[in-house]
């Protein structure tokens, strides 16, 4: 048989890759099709599997949509019921990870605890496919997280109970009583608004990981370490901050007058996708304002709506509105969860979004591998340590 002859190395030919081009920040760039999340960045509208959010929001409940997101459809009751039952049996965390919960210091930033214990979870992963495993992520992240907060606060953990919704027992674990039906639904509401969001920088980077074949815990723990930043989930957090800085309703305009001036950004506004508001936003907007009347907060609802008009007069003209993140963290903050569980929140929704679009680009996978423009020097005269 004739031996195999590798290509020539020809040492006097140079590819250079400058004949690519760059999209910074990937604007623009379709990575796959999908058929799961659709977001009109100029009407102000989103869609998941073809339903506005809007729609969703008001009729359905967080169950419903995340078994529309993973399966394409609305389900019948009984799939409802049925979907219901398996989600809350898989709620209970294994020992060993309820140990290593233990373990962690109690002043662990949260995103870290959440992105150290989903990573963790492989190592007690309970078998089935990758779509039971994703089901068994969407359960048990709340659990985690509430058992988390009742760890470092010294409190009894709290087994879950599998007759409530994910929302109500989310916050059963995390406040020892079953919430009253409002409130539920509030957190209903919001668990849903940020189940997905098409391909967000977070969704991306769980495809990275998942187009090399690593597996969903790998791919969904490079979610969670990408949604941190202050650019993407972390806005939320962000912009609790900046309302307790701004204080007042009367001290809006400077405030938000200097950080412009200063060339800062203001969280919760601007979106790559949406150059109008995110319809997320409104949502968001309407739970805020009945939870801050219920609490008799209606001081620190006035500064954000404060600092909203402000900063609108300012950044309209550049299509920069408010998005999800601005009013998002205070609702969480009237449901009484800590201000610094914030970004966990969106990390706990969110997982429903990352493991549909994970199943999704299996289906017709291939490597993500971009390149970078090379703008470096070549042939460089190679100098010995001694001479340099
Ligand atoms: N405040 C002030 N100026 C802003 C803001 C803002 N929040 N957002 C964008 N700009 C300006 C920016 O300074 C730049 O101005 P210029 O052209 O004069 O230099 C211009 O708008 C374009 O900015 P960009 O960073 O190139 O735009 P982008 O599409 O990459 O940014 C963004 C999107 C979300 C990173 C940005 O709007 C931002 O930093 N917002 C604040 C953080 C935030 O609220 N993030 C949550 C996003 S929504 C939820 C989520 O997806 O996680």
């Amino acid at each position: 048989m004739e031996k195999f002859k590798y290509p020539d190395i020809n040492p006097l030919r140079i590819e250079m890759s400058d004949e690519c081009q760059v999209y910074k920040g990937l604007e623009g760039i379709c990575v796959k099709e999908s058929r799961i999340c659709y977001i009109d960045g100029k009407g102000s509208r989103l869609y998941y599997r073809g339903y506005n959010i809007m729609d969703l929001v008001e009729h359905s409940k967080y169950e419903e949509v995340v078994y529309l997101l993973l399966f394409g459809e609305l389900p019948s009751r009984e799939e409802l019921e049925s979907f219901e039952r398996k989600l809350a049996s898989k709620r209970r965390l294994p020992d060993g990870l309820r140990g290593l919960i233990r373990s962690l210091p109690k002043d662990s930033d949260p995103m870290d605890f959440l992105r150290t214990t989903v990573s963790a979870m492989s190592l007690f992963d309970d078998g089935g496919d990758e779509t039971e495993k994703g089901i068994g992520l969407i359960a048990k992240a709340p659990v985690m997280l509430a058992e988390f907060h009742r760890y470092r606060s010294g409190l009894e953990p709290l087994e879950p109970r599998e007759e409530l919704s994910q929302a109500g027992n989310f916050l059963y674990m995390m406040f020892g009583k079953v919430p009253e039906g409002s409130e539920e639904r509030v957190m209903d509401r919001a668990f849903l608004l940020l189940a997905d969001h098409g391909l967000c920088a977070s969704t991306f980077a769980s495809l990275v990981t998942a187009s090399t074949l690593a597996d969903i815990y790998a791919s969904i723990t490079t979610a969670i370490g990408t949604l941190a930043g202050p650019l993407h989930g972390g806005a939320n957090l962000q912009v609790l901050k900046m309302l307790e800085e701004v204080g007042s309703p009367d001290r809006a305009e400077s405030y938000v007058e200097g950080m412009l001036k200063s060339g800062k950004r203001i969280w919760g506004f601007g979106h790559r996708v949406y150059k109008n508001f995110d319809p997320r936003y409104r949502a968001f907007k309407r739970m805020a304002r009945e939870m801050a009347e219920l609490r008799g907060r209606m001081d620190l609802f006035e500064t954000a709506e404060k600092v909203e008009e402000a900063a609108l007069k300012r950044l309209a003209h550049k299509n920069i509105y408010p998005n999800v993140d601005f009013y998002s963290g205070l609702v969480y903050y009237f449901l009484g969860i800590p201000q610094d569980l914030a970004i966990t929140m969106f990390a706990i929704s969110r997982m429903a979004g990352w493991v549909a679009h994970i199943l999704e680009y299996w289906e017709q996978n291939r490597l993500i591998r971009p390149k970078a423009k090379y703008v470096g020097e070549l042939d460089k005269k190679y100098v010995p340590i001694e001479e340099r």
